[in-house]
C-alpha cells in the first residue's frame, strides 16, 4: 500500500537512510580549507572538529547546549558546536576561532579582549569572541544591555562580563568612527 510519497521521494529517503551507523566519509570545509573526515553520523561539528582535526580552539563546556563555549560560525552564522552534527554542515562553511586571525595580525574582537582583560581562566574566551564578531554583524550591540542580552548564551565562570561588552564597545564604536579610530 502506498503511503503517498513520490518515487524519487522514497528514493531520496533511502539513500539518506543508507548513510551509516558506521563511519562515513564526510566533507567539511572549515575557515576555507576542505577536509574529508570518516566519522559516524552521530558526530558532532563540536567532536569531529576537536577530535578528528585537531582544531582545539573551540572549547567543550557543557556539551549539552547551555555554555556557549563551543559557539562556531556556519555559513556566518553563529551556532552552538555540541548541538550540530557535523554532517550536517556537508556544503557549508564552517569558520572558528583559529580562522578570525588573518595570518599574525589578530581580528579587533581578539586585540579588544586582550586590551580589556576580557577573561580570567579563558576557557569561555573563543566562543565569547565568535559570539561578539557575531553580534555585531547582527547589530545587536547598540548598548551594554543589548550586548548582554544577545550575549547571553555564553557563560563565563569567572564573570568577565563587564570587560567583554567593554571590548564589544571597543569594536562596536571603532566601527563606527572607521579609520579615525585609535590602532
Ligand atoms: Fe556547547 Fe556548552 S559545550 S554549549
Ligand atoms: Fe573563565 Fe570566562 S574567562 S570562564
Amino acid at each position: 500500500m502506498s503511503d503517498g510519497r513520490s518515487a524519487p521521494a522514497v528514493a531520496e529517503a533511502a539513500a539518506l537512510q543508507t548513510r551509516g551507523p558506521d563511519a562515513v566519509p564526510v566533507e567539511l570545509s572549515i575557515n576555507g580549507v576542505t577536509h574529508e573526515v570518516r566519522i559516524e553520523p552521530r558526530v558532532s561539528l563540536l567532536d569531529a572538529l576537536r577530535e578528528r582535526l585537531d582544531l582545539t580552539g573551540t572549547k567543550k563546556g557543557c556539551d549539552q547546549g547551555t555554555c556557549g563555549a563551543c559557539t562556531v560560525w556556519v555559513d556566518g552564522r553563529r551556532v552552538l558546536a555540541c548541538l550540530t552534527l557535523a554532517m550536517v554542515c556537508e556544503g557549508h562553511e564552517v569558520t572558528t576561532i583559529e580562522g578570525l586571525a588573518s595570518g599574525e595580525e589578530l581580528h579587533p574582537m581578539q586585540r579588544a579582549f586582550l586590551d580589556h582583560d576580557a577573561f580570567q581562566c579563558g576557557y569561555c574566551t573563543a566562543g565569547q569572541i565568535m559570539s561578539a564578531v557575531a553580534l555585531l554583524e547582527e547589530g545587536h550591540a547598540s548598548s551594554d544591555a543589548e550586548i548582554a542580552e544577545w550575549m547571553s548564551g555564553n557563560i563565563c565562570r569567572c564573570a568577565a562580563y563587564p570587560n567583554i561588552r567593554a571590548a564589544v564597545r571597543e569594536v562596536r564604536d571603532g566601527q563606527r568612527g572607521g579609520a579615525s579610530a585609535a590602532g
